[in-house]
């Protein structure tokens, strides 16, 4: 069966209706494109746990805080629609913003402190777009399981707390983060570095790392402390926060605290690049 390009709402809702009364599991896979292998590994584990899967392409405009960001974000969508294709995806689901916001932007969650820290202070209104899409996407493609990438550690804990809360019934899959061979975590945003950046940019994974490491020996003032020093030494890379956290709650851990995620965002040549690890 050859890959449908779903347009419009309606399209999309008849053909989740069909799956849906033909008893096949959906598996729904939102994107903004610029589609890399981060992306991909979703989409195969979408293929061996649904019968049919859906991937959406929608730059979604609300989740920018940033204008320039949102002008600068990558659109491949030829690109997109052939990789998709060669995946063996069943539907790509690429609608317009009037399709997905037919009754404007002005939805309010209450995030229950979920973007207290990190993501949440640092861009202003970012998360309370990416619920709002999430959720309307949930309503146009009717999903069994939904998969989001670990990369976006608070995006995944948030998406599952508000699935929940809203009383969707959508098993919300977590997948790992997936690498370059130097260690960056891949990104639609990776592109926009040039080769000094991308030198330097391995750092964020080599500094989780070491946290990781410094952890168990030296606790986690120490293995905070250092990486800090060491981030805020070199030239050409600025930390905007480095957090460890409780991978639920998301609040500040403790030494007491048995699991923790580190969770780091930093700008390099104006690109803002972010990334996680559980080091404990
Ligand atoms: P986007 O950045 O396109 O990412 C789509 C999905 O791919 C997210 O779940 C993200 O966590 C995952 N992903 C990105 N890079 C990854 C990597 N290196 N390894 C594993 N997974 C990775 O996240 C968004 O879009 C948007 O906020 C969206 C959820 C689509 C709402 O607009």
């Amino acid at each position: 069966m050859s890959m449908k390009v779903l347009e419009t709402a309606k399209e999309m809702l008849a053909y989740a209706g069909q799956m849906r009364s033909a008893k096949k599991t959906i598996g729904f896979v939102p994107t903004m494109g610029a589609l890399h292998a981060g992306h991909e590994s979703l989409i195969e584990n979408a293929k061996l746990r649904c019968d049919v899967v859906v991937v959406s392409v929608f730059v979604n405009p609300t989740q920018f805080n940033q204008i320039s960001d949102l002008e600068k974000y990558p659109r491949t969508f030829e690109a997109d629609r052939d990789k998709l294709k060669n995946l063996n995806v069943d539907v790509m689901f690429y609608p317009s913003i009037k399709e997905v916001y037919p009754n404007g932007t002005n939805t309010v969650y209450e995030l229950d402190g979920l973007d207290k820290l990190m993501e949440g202070p640092n861009r202003p209104g970012h998360f309370n777009g990416v619920v709002q899409v999430v959720m309307r996407l949930f309503d146009l493609t009717e999903p069994t399981k939904a998969f989001f990438g670990e990369k976006d550690f608070q995006q995944l804990t948030i998406i599952r707390h508000m699935t929940r809360k809203l009383g969707y019934k959508v098993d919300i899959v977590g997948c790992p983060t997936i690498r370059e061979e130097d260690g960056l975590a891949m990104s639609s945003r990776n592109v926009r570095l040039l080769e000094e950046g991308r030198k330097l940019a391995p750092l964020i994974y080599v500094t989780l790392r070491k946290v990781q490491e410094e952890i168990s020996s030296s606790g986690l003032n120490i293995a905070k402390n250092n990486a800090v020093q060491v981030l805020t030494q070199i030239d050409g890379v600025e930390l905007e926060y480095l957090e460890l956290v409780n991978p639920q709650t998301l609040e500040i851990a403790t030494e007491k605290s048995e699991q923790i995620q580190a969770c780091i965002a930093v700008w390099i040549e104006h690109v803002r690049l972010i990334d996680n690890m559980r080091v404990k």
